[in-house]
């Protein structure tokens, strides 16, 4: 499923959500939220068909074996998705909207999402960066969420013939969550099917070391949250620092992804 408002970003998002669906043997369904707006102004409901009605044209020209639909929503953009996400694999946005935002690369749909969708999303740019990487890089933790980016992370990797990079990096001047290198191991081997993972453990601050072993990513896959920060967060900084930072698509596994 992949929100759309007529913008680059969201272009961006459909091209992405229109390959991965076809290549998942999905349906795509797009979805625009048109928001009512304040009392005395109204909706311009011509416009919002009609961008949505070029969404669904653009996507079934480029895959024509997906099923594709497209409906309007009158909620909020965040508030249209998060619903859609209860039903959907996958939730796929642009990183910005038309909303601006000065100086962000991801928009507060991006992060309304990323903290509280029912199923995994993948943020795209609207620059398309990344569309010539090479590899997978998965940020890993031990948490559960770390887990099912690996899950996510391998499967990509393996449908889209990708090379695949496991993180994880260890803070410095702490012992808190260390994984040992037979953990990792572990982990990864338990859920590759054979597939080739490089491994990197390594010391230093998360966020960067994931977004400098990105340059050469198609995607880069992590947990909303992770083994550490605040209870109440839902969203870590690793995660909030990767989304503002990363020349690639960014998928995340919200905590409600994560089922029971
Ligand atoms: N030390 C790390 N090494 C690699 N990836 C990490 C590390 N810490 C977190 N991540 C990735 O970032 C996700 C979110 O974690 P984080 O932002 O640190 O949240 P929290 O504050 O809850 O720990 C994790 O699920 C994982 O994918
Ligand atoms: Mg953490």
């Amino acid at each position: 499923m992949a929100g759309v408002d007529g913008s680059l970003a969201a272009e961006a998002a459909i091209r992405w959500a229109t390959a991965e669906a076809a290549s998942r043997g999905a349906e795509l369904h797009l979805i625009q939220a048109v928001t009512p707006l304040l009392p005395g102004h109204t909706v311009d409901h011509a416009a919002a068909v009609e961008i949505l009605d070029a969404a669904v044209a653009l996507a079934r020209e480029l895959a024509p074996g997906v099923a594709v639909d497209g409906r309007l929503d009158d909620g909020t953009p965040s508030a249209a998705l998060i619903k859609a996400s209860t039903e959907a694999d996958l939730v796929v946005i642009g990183s910005r909207g038309l909303g601006l935002m000065l100086g962000a690369l991801i928009g507060s749909t991006g992060l309304d999402l990323a903290a509280n969708a029912w199923c995994p999303i993948v943020v795209v740019r609207p620059d398309l960066a990344g569309e010539s990487g090479t590899r997978v890089v998965i940020g890993y933790d031990g948490s559960s969420a770390s887990d099912r980016a690996l899950e996510l992370g391998l499967d990509y990797a393996h449908r889209h013939e990708l090379k695949l990079r496991v993180v994880a990096a260890q803070p410095p001047n702490t012992e808190l969550h260390r994984i040992t290198p037979e953990e990792l191991q572990a982990a990864v081997h338990d859920r590759a099917h054979g597939q080739h993972a490089e491994l990197v453990q390594i010391t230093g601050h998360p966020a960067e070391h994931l977004l400098r072993l990105s340059a050469d990513a198609r995607l880069i896959v992590l947990g909303a949250r992770g083994r550490g920060g605040f209870t109440g967060m839902l969203l870590g900084s690793t995660t909030q620092t990767v989304l503002h930072h990363a020349h690639c698509p960014v998928a995340i596994i919200p905590t409600a992804a994560l089922g029971g």
